[in-house]
């Protein structure tokens, strides 16, 4: 059985493994344009963002350097609970560095507009987010987001990256979870 044989516990699938990796390829080649000549730094937020970082930045024309950050806002529940903390730092000095975060998805926005902010006063010379998806419909802050993926219904969901519990993150497509599986 593969791994995302799970239909039994979704309801729809948003976003096909297809269209995600032909989206990277888009956005890819845009950011490679933006920043020619330019020297950029991706920052990655652990962990739902190690799926799209990592066909994101092989989709990228040359190779970049790579961090990570761990940040939560989230318990193992649904809801967003608005308090950010930093579980892991970056290893990098972003000071006069051109940063791009890349997300798995933008939600309520508070963990990316804290993130902006904080990474604002380490005085990186730009900071951008490319965030795979979008929940216009749940955003609590405005977030200046330069690339988006996909904006999704306000609904919880689930696979390449995003988990339910620490579940689901292999799964391939995007879709949402059924309400059993939670309730
Ligand atoms: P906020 O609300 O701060 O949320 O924009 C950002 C983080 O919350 C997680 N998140 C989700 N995780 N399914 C998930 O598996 C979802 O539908 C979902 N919505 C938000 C995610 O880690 C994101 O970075
Ligand atoms: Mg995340």
């Amino acid at each position: 059985m593969r791994a995302t044989d799970i239909s039994d516990q979704i309801t729809t699938i948003l976003v096909t493994e297809e269209q995600i990796q032909e989206k990277l390829r888009e956005i890819a080649a845009q950011v490679a344009s933006d920043y020619e000549g330019k020297d950029l730094l991706l920052v990655g937020v652990l962990k739902g963002a190690v799926m799209v970082m990592a066909d994101f930045a092989r989709a990228l024309p040359y190779n970049v350097p790579m961090d990570w950050m761990a940040v939560s806002s989230y318990g193992s529940g649904t809801k967003s609970s608005g308090v950010v903390q930093i579980r892991k730092d970056l290893d990098t000095d972003i000071h006069d560095r051109h940063v791009l975060i890349v997300e798995d998805i933008i939600d309520s926005g508070l963990t990316l507009s804290w993130l902006l902010e904080n990474f604002a006063s380490r005085g990186a010379a730009s900071v951008e987010v490319f965030a795979l998806l979008r929940k216009p419909d749940a955003a609590k802050v405005q977030v200046d987001s330069k690339y988006i993926g996909f904006d999704i219904p306000n609904e919880f969901v689930i696979g390449y990256g995003l988990d339910y519990d620490e579940r689901y993150r292999n799964v391939r497509d995007v879709a949402v979870l059924a309400p059993h599986v939670y309730s």
